[in-house]
């Protein structure tokens, strides 16, 4: 108990004690070394945030999810740990984290913190002693080392591609090879060793002492494999993925895993809850999203989706009725740090090859910021009316574009170097925030910014958007508030008496959400407009806008499916 005392009551001024608040909560990630530098130095800290919990109250949010703040040599933005237990001397101290989750908490927003177990950095204090032990040693045992082929071991032990590009494999001498899946600086553990088992069980319970809510977990389909010899051929890999039985991706038994997790979770009051990254296709979600398991998985769905009503609709449909079968509750989320943000996506003709686009520096096609804007606005409004979770990423609250024409010299992103340029990379979506709307970095620091910060996000700043009372974040602290307001219950109703390009629904209350997809204006229907993501003139939903409204809740229709 020796954390727990020194740390107190480390739930203190939440206002709900519930065990069920992740079910409808928003979310809102930060990506620690974008969001404020307090020092000046260039990179955003803990106290920085610290320094922003008001504005995450006043946003209105229920929780934050803190992207990677371990010590890292930053191979992969924060995804390469150094060490689950720290906190990176150029972010903070754990003493500031302390100081940080009793603000929040304090504010009545819960903290969620991001865990990395596919893969530690190699820097790790166990990865130094696997590269200095023997082949077959214990510490060895902790990672994923083969034997290469050829007489010496000197070819890689497959043809097996990283995900940032690259050969999956990396040389250490002696014919010995490692595994990893992302970044050479991103050795892969070797989850069928009790070792590892055990020793994240610690780190999550070092978190959950320290009164961290909740965790997010990072790659959640990929820990277990079947490494029995012989390995696949890249080629081979690719067939039937997603049958549980695949060597890397989405095995059965990796819920073995997150089984022991749930009675870490258990151990705490309320449970401490998580969310899996798991890139997997829906039918296979639930099983991340079980309560016995993780409890919540991400659905990227609307995130890959194009804006079309009918695509929605059916997306929406489908991960309502997994829900239901899981027990979990949805996620629905547009964008995150590793991708192009939703306004920039939605400016761009649909189909736009987004790699290619971004390669050109986002010459061509030229996004349509109005457009992108519009439909980015309907998006998030119709996404904060649905039953489940909502995950915010940082930014969008401002309605940031993509910076697409970042000069390569500042790049940061693997995907860039291990693509040899072939790739730009997400750094685009993870450009500092613009706080104020004069300084040479926007009030994100002082004069300097890891990532530079373009000239013209003044208009997206912080600053400017509260003198506005049409701005995008003044809509957004509008429909949190509205949405906190009403939110009771996890159904809906569809409306099914609108136009194709319409999607509509009532939950309960008589809380009304219609999306007008379409590029002409469609009929209001009846009820009192609470939130519109575009001006609306009281007889028609405009093109491209969702709008809220208080009706009477009688005139929906049972939801199928
Ligand atoms: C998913 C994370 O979101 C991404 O940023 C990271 O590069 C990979 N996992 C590898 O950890
Ligand atoms: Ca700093």
């Amino acid at each position: 108990m020796t954390a727990l005392s020194v740390l107190g009551n480390t739930t203190a001024g939440l206002p709900r004690q519930d065990a069920t608040w992740w079910r409808q909560a928003v979310v809102y990630q930060i990506y620690p070394r974008s969001f404020a530098d307090s020092n000046g130095d260039g990179i955003g800290d803990l106290p920085g945030i610290t320094g922003k919990v008001e504005y995450l109250r006043e946003l209105g949010v229920d929780a934050v999810w803190l992207s990677p703040f371990y010590p890292s040599a930053l191979a992969d933005g924060g995804y390469d740990v150094d060490d689950y237990r720290d906190v990176d001397p150029r972010i903070g101290t754990l003493a500031q984290f302390d100081e940080m989750r009793a603000a929040l908490h304090a504010a009545g927003i819960r903290l969620i913190v991001d865990i990395v177990p596919n893969h530690t950095s190699n820097r790790h204090v166990w990865f130094q002693q696997a590269l200095a032990s023997e082949p077959g040693s214990p510490e060895r045992e902790r990672y994923v080392f083969r034997r290469g082929l050829g007489e010496h071991g000197e070819l890689p032990p497959s043809d097996w591609t990283a995900a940032f590009g690259g050969p999956a494999w990396e040389p250490v001498g002696g014919g010995e090879w490692y595994l990893h899946l992302f970044a050479p600086e991103q050795p892969d553990l070797n989850w069928a060793n009790p070792e590892v088992r055990e020793e994240f069980r610690t780190t999550l319970r070092f978190w959950a002492d320290r009164g961290v809510d909740g965790f997010r977990i990072d790659v959640a389909h990929a820990l277990a494999k079947d490494l029995t010899e012989p390995l696949p051929s890249q080629a081979d890999l690719k067939a039937d993925i997603w049958g549980g039985a695949h060597p890397l991706e989405d095995r059965d038994e990796v819920h073995d895993i997150y089984r022991e997790w749930r009675q870490v979770f258990n151990e705490y009051d309320p449970p401490r809850t998580a969310v899996a990254e798991a890139w997997v296709p829906a039918h296979r979600r639930s099983r991340y999203a079980s309560p016995e398991g993780l409890g919540q998985a991400f659905n990227f769905d609307l995130l890959e989706a194009t804006w079309d009503g009918p695509t929605f609709a059916k997306i929406i449909d489908n991960n309502l009725a997994l829900a239901r079968e899981s027990g979990a509750s949805s996620t629905w989320v547009l964008s995150n740090h590793d991708v192009v943000r939703h306004a920039t996506r939605y400016a761009l003709p649909d189909g736009t090859d987004l790699e290619a686009w971004l390669r050109h520096d986002g010459a061509e096609p030229r996004p349509d910021e109005e457009r992108g804007r519009r439909r980015a606005r309907a998006a998030t409004l119709l996404t904060l009316a649905l039953p489940g979770s909502a995950y915010l990423y940082q930014g969008e609250e401002l309605g940031l574009p993509e910076v697409a024409d970042l000069p390569a010299d500042v790049l940061q992103d693997p995907t860039f170097f291990r693509s040899q340029g072939a790739q730009k990379g997400r750094d685009g979506c993870r450009v500092p925030l613009p706080w104020a709307s004069h300084g040479p970095t926007l009030g994100f620091g002082d004069e300097l910014a890891h990532l530079p910060v373009p000239a013209d996000f003044d208009r997206f700043s912080v600053e400017s958007q509260e003198a506005d009372p049409g701005s995008t974040l003044g809509f957004y602290r509008r429909a949190l508030a509205e949405r906190r307001r009403l939110q009771t219950g996890e159904t809906l109703e569809w409306l099914t008496n609108v136009p194709a390009t319409v999607v509509a629904f009532t939950r309960p209350g008589g809380w009304t959400s219609v999306t007008n997809f379409g590029s002409e204006p469609v009929p209001l229907p009846p009820g009192r407009v609470l939130v519109a993501s575009s001006p609306v003139d009281g007889r028609s939903v405009p093109a491209e806008t969702t709008v809220w409204l208080q009706s009477s809740g009688q005139n929906g229709t049972e939801q199928d499916g």
